[in-house]
């Protein structure tokens, strides 16, 4: 078993260094390049996040990785298990990532654990991801969080960004603090993860309804595992990526350091949802006590509740929980 894992690393880490020579050296390499550049990627990033590219099956064929990974020894067995390879149903291997640009994804210990992979310009899907695997547990895993641990430490506080070029385009402008999850919701996996290097978690999401969505949805896991956080608010329509590449920097910190208290932000988003009629309140006050019952720390508690009950002109009363109330002794 452990055995199959270094078999794992070993097919990633000869896949990441075969994508970067793509990258540096083919011709579909050179066209990666200058979408690269056109993006506003510095070849400093591409080397330090060790970018590089999965070619154009026009070119090389449909299986040119798994073909070169082969020729160097690394089983079919573990390139299928890796993600790298996928049969087809005349029962050939083909290459599971063509034509795309490859982030590799690099766990705590330091190896390639997974890649996700873009399309150049337009096509679907956009995004593509190696599978889970023995040493890929997308739940787990927070892009960035090898590269950028020691920035988050020093500075002690972590951003959470949504996309692969969000994190490189902060990089590339200095903030190099940012960790993104890979295709999936951010759990209290990712969370805990985080624990270790970061007094606190600011939340720097798309701004747009699935962004806002995504905010609201990880909320409770904040709560329930006691991270700090805050919710830094983008103009509307921009993610990190376009916003740092418009506005710079100083204007990205700005936002880090007007964050605001998830509290704040959930209060914010349930009254635009249900408006501040007398059923709108009840509404939001149906779903703050849900909100509230994730807060394990009973002084969290109290500090949310004083904040929403001020706002809905209530009192605190109405966001005691069955959990609190189960403590008060017997009348
Ligand atoms: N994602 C994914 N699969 C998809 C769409 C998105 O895995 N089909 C992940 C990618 O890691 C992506 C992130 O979710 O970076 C955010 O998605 P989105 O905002 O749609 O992409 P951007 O990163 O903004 O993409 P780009 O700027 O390259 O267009
Ligand atoms: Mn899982
Ligand atoms: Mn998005
Ligand atoms: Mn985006
Ligand atoms: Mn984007």
């Amino acid at each position: 078993q452990l055995q199959k894992r270094e078999q794992l690393y070993e097919a990633n880490e000869a896949a990441a260094l075969l994508y970067q020579h793509c990258l540096q050296h083919s011709k579909f390499g050179a066209v990666a390049r200058s979408y690269l550049e056109q993006r506003g990627v510095p070849a400093k990033i591409i080397e330090h996040y060790r970018l590089g590219c999965a070619p154009d099956p026009d070119q090389v064929g449909w299986s040119y990785a798994t073909d070169q990974l082969r020729n160097q020894g690394i089983s079919q067995d573990s390139l299928s298990k890796a993600g790298l390879s996928a049969v087809s149903n005349r029962g050939g291997y083909y290459d599971r990532f063509r034509s795309r640009i490859m982030f590799p994804i690099i766990d705590m210990t330091g190896r390639v654990a997974a890649f996700g992979g873009r399309i150049l310009g337009d096509g679907a899907p956009k995004y593509m991801n190696s599978p889970e695997s023995p040493v890929f547990d997308k739940g787990r895993l927070l892009f960035g969080l090898h590269q950028h641990r020691e920035t988050i430490r020093r500075q002690r506080r972590a951003l959470i960004v949504e996309g692969n070029f969000d994190l490189l385009l902060l990089a590339a402008h200095g903030v190099d603090c940012a960790v993104a999850p890979l295709g999936t919701a951010l759990t209290r996996d990712h969370i805990r993860s985080l624990r270790p290097y970061s007094l606190e978690t600011i939340l720097l999401f798309d701004a747009d309804a699935a962004g806002l969505k995504a905010v609201m949805r990880c909320i409770p896991y904040f709560l329930a595992e006691q991270v700090e956080a805050r919710v830094a608010l983008l103009p509307a329509g921009h993610d990190p990526d376009s916003f740092i590449r418009a506005e710079g920097s100083a204007a990205v910190i700005d936002l880090m350091e007007n964050a605001r208290p998830l509290a704040e932000f959930a209060f914010d988003r349930l009254a635009d949802e249900h408006g501040l009629t007398l059923a709108g309140k009840n509404k939001i006050i149906a779903e703050l006590k849900q909100l509230l019952k994730e807060a394990t720390d009973a002084e969290q508690r109290g500090l949310m509740a004083s904040h929403f009950s001020a706002k809905l002109g209530v009192s605190p009363e109405y966001f005691i929980t069955e959990k609190v109330m189960a403590k008060r002794p017997a009348m």
